[in-house]
């Protein structure tokens, strides 16, 4: 398994279970309220350790009940969690409204927007050790940028999940070994709102993995081919952190190349989304060896 340093947010989230989104002004009965620990950072780490894969996060969570629990959960999953800062401010959460699997969520990013390039500087010693580095557009864009920069220092790949969707400025694609955005990330991600997705996988060929929801994954060989790995059929309870569960995956099964790593990531992905919160559900290698019939 390979090497994964994570860079990236950390939640509490916030789950309200209900049989209707409202509409503005409504107010409704819900079916019930959980918490569960999230932030597309720390649900990515968790993916890629219970497949085996030694993690470390580096991240910042607040000085609060939610902190602690959030730090201890990572530390439990076998996570590296030595430079996980610790801010006067309070945790990220993510307010979820979950409708039939289907979600709603409003990010408060908290002590995720702490996180700055000096923290990144001080964990220079992870960028060097991992096999590959791995972040997503929770934290400032500044410091996915120095994640980036210390990435290429180091000759390490650098794995851009730009979510949630985000304009990417030239330089940062430039260093980014492979995105992993949705069909609405990607178009956002490269400022071209009207161009289909073949179009833009086609502009960079080997360099992105288009997830497409219960359709698969799509990517483009160094050729500009573009290949389809379909989505395993499950029955889903709680959708949310799917992608996360794809890209920790991803990072974890990096050394078997893309195909490969991509139908693994697929097939963790799928089993996510059969238990409830966005870390539930997320398989152990030998969950997901068995999935495969492997
Ligand atoms: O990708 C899912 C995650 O997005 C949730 O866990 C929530 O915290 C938000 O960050
Ligand atoms: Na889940």
């Amino acid at each position: 398994m390979a090497k994964v340093l994570v860079v990236g947010s950390i939640n509490m989230d916030l789950v309200v279970e209900t049989a209707a989104f409202p509409r503005l002004g409504e107010t409704l009965f819900g079916q019930g309220f959980a918490t569960h620990p999230g932030g597309k950072g720390a649900n990515q780490a968790v993916a890629a350790a219970r497949l085996g894969a030694e993690v470390i996060m580096l991240g910042r969570v607040g000085n609060d009940a939610f902190g602690q629990q959030l730090a201890a959960g990572l530390k439990a999953e076998g996570i590296d969690t030595r430079w996980l800062g610790v801010s006067d401010s309070a945790t990220g959460i993510a307010a979820i409204t979950l409708c039939q699997a289907d979600n709603a969520i409003i990010v408060v990013p908290g002590a995720n927007a702490l996180l700055t390039p000096a923290d990144l500087d001080t964990a220079e010693a992870a960028f060097a050790d991992a096999d590959v580095v791995l972040a997503q557009l929770e934290t400032p864009l500044a410091t996915v940028e120095h994640a980036a920069a210390l990435a290429t220092r180091h000759g390490k790949p650098f794995v851009l999940n730009p979510a949630p969707a985000a304009r990417l400025p030239e330089p940062l694609l430039a260093q980014c070994t492979l995105l992993t955005p949705n069909e609405f990330e990607l178009a956002t991600a490269l400022g071209r709102p009207d161009a289909d997705w073949q179009t833009l996988l086609s502009a960079l060929p080997g360099r992105v993995v288009m997830t497409k929801g219960s359709q698969g994954a799509f990517h483009t060989d160094a050729a500009g081919t573009v290949h389809r790995q379909p989505a395993f059929p499950v029955t889903p309870v709680d959708t949310t952190g799917a992608g996360d569960t794809f890209n920790g995956a991803l990072a974890a099964f990096w050394h078997l190349g893309l195909p490969e790593a991509i139908r693994h990531a697929c097939a963790a992905g799928a089993l996510s989304v059969t238990r409830p919160g966005a870390q539930g559900g997320m398989p152990t290698l030998a969950e997901l060896r068995s999935f495969l019939g492997a």
